[in-house]
């Protein structure tokens, strides 16, 4: 193994401890401590299990939580009014509704009745926008990219001038993450390539790549002769290939694979995150950096 293995585990904890540290120094001063709440429509078993983490640690770093759980038949009327009632109220400065919403309620009409200013998974159009205008402008960049360029960063990675392709155009990682890498600033700077499943010559593009963001969703599709050596991969990719008895507990658990051959690019790549346990425990954790901003905007102190 040749490459430098990035952890997202390692990183959260590192991240969640200067957010402890923070919220409490914020609580000493201004009497104030960060109000998130999820909004959880329906018995969703993955969306159950996501939710619980946020709040758990949401829980963990000292925020206020409130999990709000909807019955799957709650109408779009009845959502909106909970949603108008979060914006309203002065403790609440992050308001998450979980996805998938049931097919009955339009997940647009619901993302952007969100007061932007408490968006804290950064979907809504004006915080789209504000992303896109890059600088001071950003108040909540969405969550996955963040922790991509958060971890990319924190590993000592150099993105000015760097030549960074993304495999893959969503609206939750791909798109914003080449929007970030492309603006002026730190962990940014650099020269951005999207390539999406229309690419004439995916490889010939991912082997230019410095920096290598995968977000396809498509087990191993990046095979370890598209990695130029040295180029730090980032696998965003969570892909259940299977299931497994784990030694651990006994029980049953999915066998996940990357979107990158992650045995054979390790021997490749300079730095390389791997599933699970990359970018994975990121993405919640920068949800509490945007909580924590979002009450530091609205004491002034951002
Ligand atoms: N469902 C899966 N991922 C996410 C996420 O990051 N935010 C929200 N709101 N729902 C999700």
């Amino acid at each position: 193994m040749s490459a430098k293995l990035i952890k997202g585990t390692e990183i959260r904890e590192q991240i969640l401890e200067e957010i402890t540290a923070e919220v409490a120094k914020i609580k000493e001063d201004h009497g104030k401590v960060p109000g998130l709440v999820t909004i959880l429509v329906g018995e969703n078993p993955a969306s159950i299990s996501y939710v619980t983490l946020k709040i758990k640690t949401a829980h963990r770093v000292g925020f206020n939580e409130i999990q709000d759980t909807q019955p799957i038949d709650i109408s779009e009327d009845d959502l909106l009014a909970l949603i108008d009632k979060y914006n309203k109220d002065d403790s609440i400065n992050g308001i998450l509704v979980q996805l998938p919403l049931p097919k009955h309620i339009d997940d647009k009409k619901i993302l952007n009745a969100i007061d932007p200013d408490k968006d804290v998974d950064g979907f809504h159009p004006v915080n789209v926008g504000r992303l896109m205008i890059g600088g001071d402008e950003v108040k909540f960049p969405p969550c996955t990219p963040a922790g991509i360029q958060e971890m990319i960063v924190r590993a000592g990675v150099e993105t000015s001038g760097a030549e960074v392709v993304v495999v893959g155009r969503s609206n939750i990682v791909g798109k914003p993450i080449a929007n970030m890498m492309v603006q002026k600033g730190k962990g940014a700077n650099s020269t951005v390539t999207i390539v999406h499943t229309r690419t004439k010559d995916l490889a010939a593009h991912c082997k230019r790549a410095d920096i290598l963001i995968v977000a396809a969703g498509v087990p191993e599709l990046v095979k370890p002769e598209w990695i130029k050596p040295g180029a730090c991969v980032i696998d965003v990719g969570v892909n259940r290939v299977g299931e497994k008895i784990s030694e651990k507990t006994g029980k049953k658990v999915a066998v996940l694979r990357g979107d990158v051959d992650f045995e054979k690019a390790k021997e490749i790549a300079g730095y390389i995150t791997p599933v699970p346990g990359g970018v994975g425990p990121m993405t919640i954790t920068m949800l509490m950096l945007n909580t924590l901003k979002s009450l530091k905007f609205k004491l002034g102190i951002e």
